[in-house]
């Protein structure tokens, strides 16, 4: 029994096909994953099951009964439930409120409070959901924001769950963590269609698979034949990524020089906001040339330390000391702050560039080509507002912009987040390159992978705090002993787990 059935599914943008003439089915009661490059199609098909967008043509039918959804509010009336790959919750209500908007409130019904927060407590202890009712959701760690949408699906008791991404923004113990509630879906007689970029994963919970490539379906797959050798050459195509990096092909530019020069040195920082202690007497020294990575899980201080490095937190306490007034930064959530959505790849550029921000078509054109061609960005037409771009393409078009800037330092706060396994090895080419360059960069991540290949030192924040460093001799050492051993520790230091 199908609870999904995709047939011949065409979507188009303009000139572009999204989708291209897609069929699929989806088993019940299952996890299937899919697959693709930035840009593939995969958002685009979800939100057509979900009635964001309306097919040019083709059919989908839901346990065997054909429909066609207006709004996302019919999807819901029939058990669909979405998690964005960008929330969208409302950052001054509370998770209560917003749980509810949409469900009672477009009703206009009475609303029976203590009724719903006990249905609501219900579904946070089955599920391990772990978060506050009455906290503003602005207060909230993107991890948390995202089980309150997660909280919004179940209370609308949602049988077919579509997770777009949703890991993307999660630290290895988070993800454990969530696919223990997916596994839970599933036992409670849900259907799960999980979108991922990250291999591993859906070895670990996929059940089938489906790639697409340029907006068509171009290979199935089952657990039992997954092979992911297979699957990443299935998602790239024929062309391989000529981005892979070895090892030897990083130049260090230690050694032959003069002792590389301190950057930026941050000593005893201390934070607090609303009384509450956000950073700890914080210490951090990045040289020339070197790429420090700080790893935790969100909502350690990471935010806070962007904020005190590029002058938005100024009342700390302690000594911040920097050697150059240009900073770049590829900031963490880039929907809120990397961009401004109604703006193309052109425009953003002139906009951050000194002596260029007088904007005219013409320039704008000019620059979004060039950029264009050297990152390899997926622009739908000239001249496309951002918010248009696929989650990759955005994020690219985004590191393209600060590191144009030439900036001795650089921060990169997850600039690989919800980003495929091509254009990440492109941006890790690039940050190398600045590193090269003799540039000081600090490497905010939860991927500790990324985490261990890039950086030449590794901090743990736990809250505020760096409660574990280790030298690029260490994290070597460590590796020796097995990856899997290693993140284990790692992950044990997230959590504030020291002996
Ligand atoms: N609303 C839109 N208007 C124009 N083009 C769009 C829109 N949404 C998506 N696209 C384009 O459709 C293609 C597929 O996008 P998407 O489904 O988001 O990819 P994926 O989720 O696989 O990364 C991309 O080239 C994207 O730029
Ligand atoms: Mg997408």
């Amino acid at each position: 029994m199908y609870s999904v059935e995709f047939k011949n599914i065409t979507k188009r943008f303009g000139n572009l096909t999204a989708n291209d003439n897609i069929s699929l089915s989806i088993k019940s009661n299952s996890v299937h994953c899919i697959l693709g490059e930035n840009g593939a199609g995969k958002s685009t098909l979800m939100k057509i099951l979900f009635g964001v967008y309306k097919q040019d043509s083709g059919e989908i039918y839901i346990k065997g009964k054909k429909i066609s959804f207006n709004s996302p509010l019919d999807a819901i009336d029939s058990g669909i439930g979405m998690l964005y790959q960008h929330f969208m919750l409302i950052d001054d209500f509370t998770v209560m409120e917003n749980v509810i908007l949409g469900k009672e409130l477009t009703a206009g019904l009475k609303l029976n409070f203590p009724k719903i927060r006990k249905a609501l407590l219900e579904i946070i202890g089955r599920y391990n959901l772990n978060v506050e009712l009455d906290r503003k959701v602005s207060d909230l760690s993107i991890s948390e924001q995202q089980k309150v949408e997660l909280l919004k699906i179940l209370y609308r008791d949602s049988g077919i769950i579509i997770l777009d991404e949703p890991t993307a923004v999660l630290s290895p113990v988070e993800v454990y963590e969530f696919f223990n509630i997916v596994r839970n879906f599933i036992k409670d007689g849900r259907t799960v269609l999980l979108i991922t970029h990250k291999l591993a994963e859906v070895k670990e919970i996929a059940e089938t698979v489906t790639v697409l490539r340029k907006g068509k379906n171009v290979y199935e797959t089952e657990r039992k034949k997954l092979d992911i050798g297979e699957l990443s050459r299935q998602i790239i195509g024929d062309i391989f990524p000529k981005e892979k990096i070895k090892e030897e092909d990083i130049e260090y530019i230690s050694g032959k020089q003069k002792k590389p020069a301190c950057v930026v040195k941050l000593e005893r920082i201390s934070y607090s906001e609303k009384g509450k202690n956000i950073l700890n007497n914080f210490e951090l020294n990045i040289n020339e040339g070197e790429i420090i990575g700080v790893c935790g899980v969100e909502g350690n201080g990471q935010n806070e330390i962007t904020d005190i490095l590029t002058g938005i937190i100024k009342n700390y306490k302690g000594e911040y000391e920097r050697k150059t007034d240009n900073i770049s930064v590829v900031p963490d959530d880039r929907l809120k702050k990397g961009m401004i959505k109604e703006f193309s790849v052109g425009e953003s550029i002139l906009l951050r560039k000194k002596g260029e921000n007088k904007i005219t078509q013409k320039r704008a054109l000019y620059r979004e080509n060039e950029i264009k061609k050297m990152y390899d960005i997926m622009i739908p037409y000239p001249g496309c507002p951002m918010a248009k771009l696929s989650g990759g393409n955005q994020q690219k078009a985004i590191v393209a912009r600060e590191i144009q800037l030439d900036s001795k330092f650089i921060i990169f706060s997850h600039p690989t987040r919800g980003v495929d396994i091509k254009a990440s090895s492109f941006i890790y080419n690039k940050i190398i390159g600045e590193k090269n360059k003799g540039n000081a960069i600090l490497l905010i991540s939860s991927d500790v992978d990324e985490l261990i290949f890039l950086s030449d030192r590794i901090v743990i924040l736990y809250k505020g705090r760096i409660l574990k460093e280790y030298t690029k001799e260490e994290i070597g050492k460590s590796l020796e002993t097995g990856r899997m051993k290693f993140l284990e520790e790692v992950g044990k230091y997230m959590i504030g787990i020291t002996e």
